[in-house]
């Protein structure tokens, strides 16, 4: 009996030091503590009291998997590579009960800050309503007292509505006759974007939101940096102190430009926004643009990637940059590599992101551990 007992616990170590992994492996499955891959798609990651909260959209096999049918899932991690289990963070409203967030509505692309006046972790979401399509691009925010949840439903918005943006003219505030017929793509059409066609459509009931990420900046101001106007434009907002609202102040990144798939760091006083093109779940060339106020002048650089599959972003889209604790100038990018036939086989692309000057970059490694952040002149290094 004694005998059977030890080989169950050497048997038991085993499989525990099979799971513990020492690198990261872009691209391929990626098993949690339970051996299941990771179900946390265009997710983001909270640091928090020494462990690291990965938050992601929980999808499902088949073609409603791209629609919330479950919540957002929940892991935690002390190292980066072995993530635990935490269970769905915020759960979808039950079918039927007409809640903004019912089971079969869009909740994309899901980030969590930590607000230290009110000690509440807070979520903010993509929101499109149930039946909707991608129609409503709304944003949408949820609280709890627990980094892993339960989250509660706040409330969804559509940011910015009766606010202008920052710089925006006097004259540019009165529709223009006939610039809703411009032709898109168009010289004309250009410069009617830049100077507010859709910030004038949209200014009563709020602007748009659709792809989006969070960003608490050292001095605890958070902002939120969403796709908007038709997702042609970006848009940067400044949140409330307790992060679950809008203060009204905010303004246009690289107008026309069609971003999506927004995720920020900041490096030496600069902050550096990383973005896709848009190509729904086709992956395209990432962008890149640098500036020393989250409020810009954004100034655009190259594409990041560099290398075979530069062109599209080695197969991925952008959703975060995780800068990793207790290491200087260390940030991961973090990419999803989409499987819309099969939305849960989703893969996730995380690549140490280096810098060349102002210019952000990105080198494919098969695999790589944390230690290249600890290279002498990181900044010109690539991944082994
Ligand atoms: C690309 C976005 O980045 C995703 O989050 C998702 O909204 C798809 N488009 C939908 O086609």
């Amino acid at each position: 009996m004694k005998h059977l007992l030890f080989l169950g616990l050497l048997a038991l170590a085993g499989a525990t030091q099979a799971q513990q992994r020492t690198a990261f492996a872009p691209g391929q499955p990626w098993p949690d503590n339970k051996g299941t891959h990771l179900n946390a798609h265009g997710g983001g990651v909270l640091y928090d009291q020494g462990r690291y909260y990965l938050y992601g959209e929980h999808k499902i096999a088949g073609p409603k998997g791209n629609s919330a049918q479950v919540g957002v899932h929940c892991y935690s991690s002390k190292d980066l590579y072995n993530w635990q289990d935490e269970g769905i963070a915020f759960a979808v409203a039950p079918e039927g009960s007409g809640s903004e967030v019912e089971k079969g509505c869009v909740l994309e692309r899901p980030k969590v800050v930590y607000n230290k006046q009110t000690g509440k972790y807070v979520m903010w979401f993509h929101l499109e309503l149930k039946g909707k399509g991608y129609e409503a691009a709304r944003t949408a925010v949820a609280v709890s007292d627990k980094a892993t949840g339960p989250y509660q439903y706040v409330r969804s918005y559509r940011p910015g509505a009766g606010q202008w943006p920052l710089g925006f003219k006097e004259e540019w505030k009165q529709p223009v006759p006939g610039e809703k017929d411009l032709k898109w793509w168009t010289p004309a059409w250009y410069k009617a974007v830049a100077e507010g066609s859709f910030i004038r459509r949209d200014f009563e009931p709020g602007q748009m939101a659709r792809d989006m990420t969070v960003y608490v900046d050292d001095d605890g101001k958070a902002y939120h940096i969403a796709s908007s106007e038709d997702n042609l434009t970006l848009h940067v907002a400044e949140l409330t102190p307790d992060y679950q609202g809008f203060t009204g102040k905010w303004n246009t990144i690289a107008p026309a430009g069609h971003n999506e798939a927004p995720a920020l760091c900041k490096k030496d006083g600069k902050y550096y926004l990383i973005t896709s093109g848009c190509t729904g779940w086709d992956p395209n060339a990432a962008r890149s643009f640098v500036s020393s106020s989250i409020w810009g002048p954004w100034q655009p650089l190259a594409n990041p990637a560099t290398g075979p599959q530069a062109n599209t972003t080695f197969n991925s889209q952008s959703t975060y940059i995780l800068p990793v604790a207790g290491k200087k100038d260390a940030f991961i990018f973090m990419a999803d590599r989409w499987t819309p036939k099969n939305p849960i086989d989703g893969g996730y692309i995380w690549l140490p992101l280096t810098f060349d000057g102002f210019q952000p970059r990105l080198t494919w490694a098969d695999k790589w551990d944390l230690s290249m952040f600890d290279q002498p002149k990181n900044g010109t290094k690539t991944a082994q």
